[in-house]
């Protein structure tokens, strides 16, 4: 049986153990595609914690007009052999290896410049990002180049050291643009379907992987990254049946020493697969990677939501895959790989599902993990250097916020005591982790890790105790840091005082013992109540003041937001969902709610009402405490502003160094 400590090749390169890092675009390069002093030092912590093993870079563009956003690595040109090296150079000393990820965005073009020329694709169409420009259609020629243009750029690869390439022909890149049936309809040689390929106009990657091995030479290592199924339908896409029949075996004819397995279309309903949201079981692509191992004789890589060591040691012995590929496990705790390895389960920070990593408006200035607020800061925040001044620190609120500020504040030599007025550490986690059929429940990881380091390191917890100004003054603290949460929001519309008038949180805690006709005010916020409700077979009505529903504060994840809104109109609900936009609520009545949709006046009978509006700081006590000693009370988390989970770690971990 083999097992995850076993030592594997790929072509002439030897790996230690059978975990690998997935490629992640981090954003953290220079615009041009010049590895930084941040992401080099950020991939030297990741180096370290793969133990000797494979480190696929994100996105590597070659061509500025195949680039996409800004601040990913580049092998556009000579110039960046040597800029790379650098980088290639710092994972080595580390003891790990690493590959560039060859990427041509096609269609899915959005170039970091405005330098850049205009976007290319198989065919002329409207760049998948909406709003952006049409792409030029490759003539043959351009398209002959395309392929060699990879090829040289896969060579730049080899020349600045790296130890293999991976080759994205996955998520709906160009590659996939002239390889998937629905987006290449060509006439020309491009476009050509034969018997042996199923139908499938493989032309285009079978080249691209011909003229890649020709400039490389035969022994270096060549991964290639599928997606395993579209997950679109055979017209739209390809399916795992022309995966595993035709287009895997080609690839590896083609040249091909591994095939990395994920799934999914960028932007299509099975973007999800590219960083699979909460609601997604862990192991969710592993029936693609299980599939195509059977049809091919090469190692075969496993990703997705592999994030507990157990499975992951499971899917090498059960021989589902060959290789197991982490990358959110690595960004939540860049010791996942080491820890794995060596047994030490408990000790993992475990990824939450959150997809903060993965949300645009959040990559600004390179992505963030709400686990591990440390990760692509390293530079500055890491190590923790012990501090000068010990204070006497007050921590009151035990959510993300307050337990991340204490765990930092105490590591660096503060004496920190945290106060928490229910009976244990988490705050709202613990609701928005336990939605009643509706799976959230990665979320509740930054709870189990809190409690653990707070343990692990003997910072005391009151618990049970709600700090008043009384305690405070008795204490006599030097600086106080409230992190005290957010409150759900209570409109000023006559009969929110009902008995049957709950609020998101309060419902959240009763389902399903509520009334059977059910109203949720609030079609965001209120959405994933909603849809627990309706699962136990509750008449649920969606109130939406907008025109669009299924888009909480908190969620930063866009692939979330869209199978969401599928939950709220799943037709097969024993009563779906009644959604009303555009609509205010003018009165809570004992047996309605009265509604106001554009001029009329609508009125939906409910037996239970529930308020989801979204939340407010829970900031009294700061207030008042800031009053009497102004300069020493801090606010941190949903208490400052009410945002997510990252939001709160992110503010609590800074504080505890700035303290
Ligand atoms: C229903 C729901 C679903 C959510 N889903 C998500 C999600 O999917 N993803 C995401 O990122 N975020 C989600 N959030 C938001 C996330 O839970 C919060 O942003 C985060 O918990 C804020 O952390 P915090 O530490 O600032 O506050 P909280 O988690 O609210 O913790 C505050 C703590 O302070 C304690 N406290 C308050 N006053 C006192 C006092 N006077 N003395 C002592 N203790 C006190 C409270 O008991 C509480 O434990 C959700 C929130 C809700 C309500
Ligand atoms: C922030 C982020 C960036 C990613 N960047 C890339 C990328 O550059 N290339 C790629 O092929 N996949 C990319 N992916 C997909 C991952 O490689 C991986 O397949 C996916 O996250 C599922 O694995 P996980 O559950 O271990 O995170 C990215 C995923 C995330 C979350
Ligand atoms: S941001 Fe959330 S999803 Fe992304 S790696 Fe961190 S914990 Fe996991």
């Amino acid at each position: 049986m083999p097992k995850i400590t076993d030592p594997i090749k790929i072509n002439s390169m030897e790996l230690p153990h059978r975990l690998v890092i997935a490629p992640n675009g981090k954003g953290y390069a220079y615009n041009d595609g010049t590895p930084s002093e941040r992401l080099i030092e950020n991939y030297r912590y990741e180096a370290e914690g793969a133990l000797g093993g494979l480190i696929q870079m994100g996105i590597t563009w070659f061509k500025l007009e195949g680039s996409c956003f800004g601040g990913f690595l580049s092998l556009q040109d000579e110039r960046m052999i040597h800029e790379q090296g650098r980088l290639v150079n710092t994972i080595h000393l580390a003891g790990a290896k690493c590959a560039p990820q060859m990427f041509h965005a096609g269609a899915i073009s959005v170039p970091g410049t405005d330098q850049a020329p205009p976007p290319v694709s198989s065919e002329e169409r409207p760049c998948f990002f909406e709003g952006l420009e049409t792409t030029h259609a490759l003539t043959d020629e351009e398209a002959e180049q395309a392929t060699i243009e990879y090829a040289k750029a896969a060579l730049r690869g080899k020349e600045a050291g790296y130890d293999a390439v991976n080759m994205h022909m996955c998520h709906g890149s160009l590659v996939t643009q002239f390889y998937s049936r629905g987006l290449n309809n060509r006439k020309d040689r491009w476009g050509e379907r034969k018997k042996e390929w199923g139908d499938n106009p493989l032309l285009f990657p079978i080249e691209t992987l011909r003229r890649t091995r020709e400039m490389v030479g035969p022994d270096f290592p060549i991964i290639v990254r599928v997606s395993g199924d579209e997950l679109l339908g055979p017209e739209e896409g390809f399916t795992i049946d022309d995966m595993c029949q035709y287009i895997a075996p080609a690839l590896v004819d083609a040249g091909a020493d591994c095939l990395d397995i994920s799934g999914g279309r960028l932007l299509r309903q099975s973007f999800w697969c590219i960083g699979p949201p909460v609601y997604f079981p862990h192991g969710c692509l592993l029936d693609l990677a299980k599939k195509i191992k059977k049809c091919v004789n090469v190692p075969v890589i496993a990703v997705g939501k592999l994030m507990e060591p157990k499975l992951c040691r499971s899917v090498i012995e059960k021989g589902w895959a060959d290789l197991v590929a982490v990358c959110r496990p690595m960004m939540a705790d860049t010791d996942f790989i080491k820890k794995t390895i060596l047994g030490k389960d408990k000790e993992v920070r475990k990824c939450l599902s959150c997809n903060m990593c993965m949300a645009v408006e959040e990559k600004a200035g390179g992505l963030r993990c709400a686990a591990n607020p440390a990760y692509g800061r390293e530079l500055t925040w890491l190590p923790l250097r012990k501090t000068e001044e010990p204070k006497n620190i007050m921590v009151v609120g035990g959510g993300p916020a307050g337990c991340e500020f204490a765990i930092t504040a105490h590591q660096r030599g503060h004496k920190v005591t945290l106060y928490e007025k229910s009976d244990k550490l988490g705050g709202a986690v613990h609701v928005g982790s336990a939605v009643p059929r509706v799976p959230t429940r990665d979320l509740v990881h930054i709870v189990q890790w809190h409690k653990r380091e707070v343990e692990r390191l003997g910072v005391p917890v009151f618990f049970e105790t709600e700090v008043t100004e009384e305690i405070v003054e008795k204490e006599k603290p030097d600086i106080v840091v409230c992190a005290t949460g957010g409150l759900d929001k209570v409109p000023d519309v006559p009969g929110v005082g009902l008995p049957h008038v709950l609020t998101n949180v309060d419902c959240l805690q009763r389902i399903p013992d509520v009334g059977q006709r059910v109203v949720v005010v609030g079609g965001h916020e209120g959405a994933e109540a909603a849809v627990s409700l309706a699962r136990y077979g509750k008449q649920v009505t969606i109130v939406e003041e907008t025109n669009e529903i299924g888009k909480p504060s908190y969620c930063h994840d866009f692939a979330r937001q869209m199978k969401l809104q599928e939950f709220i109109l799943d037709e097969k609900l024993e009563h779906p969902i009644d959604v009303v936009i555009n609509a205010k609520v003018v009165e809570i009545t004992e047996d309605a709610v009265k509604l106001q949709v554009g001029k009329k006046e609508q009125i939906v009978e409910a037996d239970t009402v529930v308020l989801a509006l979204g939340r407010r700081e829970d900031d009294a006590l700061a207030k008042i405490l800031w009053a009497k000693m102004p300069g020493m009370v801090h606010r941190i988390g949903d208490c400052r502003e009410v945002r997510s989970i990252g939001h709160a770690t992110e503010q609590g971990a800074y504080l505890g160094r700035q303290l």
